[in-house]
């Protein structure tokens, strides 16, 4: 096992699509053990039919061997319920993926500092939250930022941001908070390079460089819709065609999450106070009625046989495995426009148009 990282376990929160991904890469690539929690237990249990079923298809395709699936799948633990937090007390690095919320991420935060031993480092998996306010959160009570043990809590707390799906993207973003020590940041990019990821670094600003270029690029994609300008299959395909992006706006938004893109989005507006950033509406709205995209199986399309987000691991899955020619294929994992349309993708019927559905 590689020790460049000093990772020997690691704890992954949330199992929903990022998380089961984070964890899919340390268990096979990085070759970590991994402590799997979330509070919804059927979001582990389609996590891990989800990872039965991507090992299983890369030793089918000889990427894999038997043994090293077995392997990599008994490396991963579910942490249940009753232990909680408690349940990572012995790891060396925790990556928390949970919801696009600041005083969610905090609280959590606060709480890890409080239950781990105060080397272990506590990474962020947020597309664009300030590390910087999650890590002053987990200065211990009655210590202040420059008390030795407020300086020390906080200079464990880093930004590892992974994209969507993990285990197909070769990036991850690390971002440095005001407090973050420089061995934090080395250890944690030395995991991402054993998952097997390319590694930019941005400063913490509101969306990181990422989502600071992509997010208001899919709100004016949005806005456009709700303004009328063009219908929801001409917006995505004028970027698939004319720009030769593997996937339009609309559909991407899809994929994220559209409560994600929300908040995101609030996260800009809120941090930079400029109106260029104001959320559409239309996003608002179909977020108020848990139009999420992919993962509640309505977005500005419909996915009627989707409504897990194994499920929509498993989709893009079968999306790069299905497809015959790679090269042309617009599935969203090779760029270039293509004749090839895969099965789930045909099947994909539209909510939202431009003109009501
Ligand atoms: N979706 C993307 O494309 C993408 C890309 C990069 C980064 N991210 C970031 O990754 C994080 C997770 O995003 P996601 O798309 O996986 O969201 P998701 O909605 O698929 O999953 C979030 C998971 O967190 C769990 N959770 C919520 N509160 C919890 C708590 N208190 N304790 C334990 N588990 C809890 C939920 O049960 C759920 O399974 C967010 O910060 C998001 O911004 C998302």
């Amino acid at each position: 096992m590689s020790i460049a990282h000093g990772i020997r376990t690691l704890g992954v929160l949330g199992a929903g699509q990022m998380g089961l991904g984070i964890a899919f890469v340390s268990a096979v690539h990085a070759r970590v053990p991994v402590l799997l929690h979330d509070r919804a237990p059927a979001q582990i249990k389609s996590g891990l039919a989800l990872m039965d079923k991507l090992l299983a298809k890369d030793v089918a395709k000889g990427r894999l061997s038997a043994e090293e699936a077995k392997e990599a799948r008994d490396r991963v633990t579910v942490v249940d319920q009753e232990k909680g937090f408690k349940g990572f007390r012995d790891v060396d690095m925790v990556v928390e993926a949970v919801s696009e919320n600041l005083s969610l991420k905090q609280t959590i935060f606060r709480s890890l500092s409080t239950e781990l031993s105060p080397s272990t480092i506590l990474a962020s998996n947020t597309s664009s939250i300030s590390i910087t306010k999650i890590a002053a959160a987990t200065i211990p009570e009655g210590k202040t930022a420059s008390d030795a043990e407020g300086k020390q809590s906080a200079s464990r707390v880093v930004g590892l941001h992974f994209f969507n799906p993990v285990p197909v993207m070769k990036l991850v973003e690390l971002i440095s908070a005001l407090q973050t020590s420089s061995e934090t940041l080395d250890r944690a990019r030395a995991f991402a390079v054993a998952c097997g990821k390319e590694v930019t670094t941005s400063q913490d600003v509101p969306g990181f460089v990422a989502n600071a270029l992509l997010m208001p690029f899919i709100n004016e994609a949005i806005m456009c819709l709700e303004k009328g300008t063009a219908t929801r299959d001409d917006i995505d395909k004028t970027l698939r065609l004319g720009m030769n992006h593997p996937m339009g706006p609309l559909q991407l938004a899809d994929f994220i999450g559209l409560d994600t893109c929300l908040a995101i989005q609030q996260t800009l507006y809120a941090g930079t106070g400029d109106s260029k950033y104001r959320p559409s509406i239309l996003l608002e709205r179909m977020v108020d009625a848990q139009w999420l995209g992919k993962k509640s199986g309505k977005g500005f399309y419909d996915y009627p046989h989707i409504g897990a987000t194994a499920e929509i691991l498993a989709t893009w899955s079968t999306l790069r495995r299905s497809c015959d020619e790679p090269a042309r294929c617009r599935c969203g994992v090779y760029i270039g426009s293509c004749t090839v349309v895969p099965p789930l993708v045909s099947r994909r019927k539209q909510t939202w148009n431009g003109r009501g559905s």
